[in-house]
């Protein structure tokens, strides 16, 4: 048995990582947790593979020298449907990623026709393409890949701006399709998008709303069990790091303390820690 509490970097371009993260919190409340949000690098969906691969190697090498985390994980689609065999060549850690949840909405749909919500990155990347072959092709998948979706969350966390034309928007083009009015499951497939599920429900009502969050929090609870670690039933520490220019606003200070996470701080990475707050 390792004798201190395991730590968890939850990695996302932005505040993905707060829906991810705080799954595996709420399963699993042991592990020290630090959730990076890369405002740097924001948005990945929109990165070509090869630029976001190396982007991402090179900050996740840095930030694991740095914070010396005992298991990453890659709480966001975009990247982790590029980057993981790369990413895991060059990490000791375990790396645990986030991808589209097809298989479980294939497997739950009534009509066969599900919707995937993404980003444009992820829906045109050939790892979804073979999720989509080997789970779905039963399957009717509808994809829509918003790049309005993923900025919108950002703004409504950051700014506390509501965005119910965009919320709309999405969903409309889903309306597009013609068996559209068959589809009874959305898969979630970018970890910004869980944190807006009661806005899109909203306009949408009467869908099964499908994510990885679970699953994830699963996952990371076994490999941490099997490396046998030490799993109190407190609650471990909980850190938000920024990378980039910004400071924490207002808005987004008040969804970190209603997630626990009291303490935040602006990161760079070329200076390590510069400039901390707590409330
Ligand atoms: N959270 C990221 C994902 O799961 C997307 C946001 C972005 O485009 O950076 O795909």
């Amino acid at each position: 048995m390792v004798n201190r509490r395991p730590r968890v970097l939850v990695f996302d371009s932005g505040v993905g990582a707060l829906s991810i993260g705080s799954e595996i919190h709420q399963l699993l409340p042991a592990p020290d947790m630090l959730y990076i949000m890369d405002c740097n690098g924001f948005p990945y969906g929109g990165w070509d593979e090869a630029a976001l691969t190396a982007h991402i190697c090179q900050q996740l090498q840095t930030l694991c020298e740095r914070l010396l985390p005992d298991l990453v994980v890659v709480a966001c689609n975009s990247a982790s449907t590029a980057v993981l065999p790369a990413l895991r060549e060059r990490l000791a850690v375990p790396v645990v990623g986030v991808v589209p949840a097809i298989k479980p909405a294939a497997a739950t749909s009534r009509s066969g026709v599900i919707g995937l919500l993404a980003t444009p990155g992820t829906v045109r990347r050939d790892y979804t393409e073979r999720l989509i072959n080997d789970f779905a092709s039963h399957c009717t998948v509808i994809r829509v890949g918003s790049a309005a979706l993923a900025p919108a969350v950002e703004r409504l966390f950051w700014e506390g701006e509501e965005n119910p034309a965009v919320w709309q928007q999405v969903m409309a083009e889903f309306q597009q399709h013609p068996k559209a009015e068959r589809m009874d499951t959305v898969v979630l497939a970018c970890t910004h998008f869980p944190l807006v599920q009661p806005e899109l429900a909203r306009v949408a009502p009467g869908l099964d709303w499908v994510d990885s969050g679970e699953a994830i929090a699963r996952r990371v609870r076994q490999l941490l069990h099997e490396a046998n670690w030490d799993l109190p039933a407190s609650a471990g520490h909980q850190r938000a790091l920024i990378l980039g220019l910004r400071e924490a606003t207002p808005a987004l200070c008040k969804r970190l303390d209603g997630l626990g996470i009291q303490q935040y701080q602006r990161y760079d990475r070329a200076e390590a820690v510069s400039a901390t707050a707590t409330n």
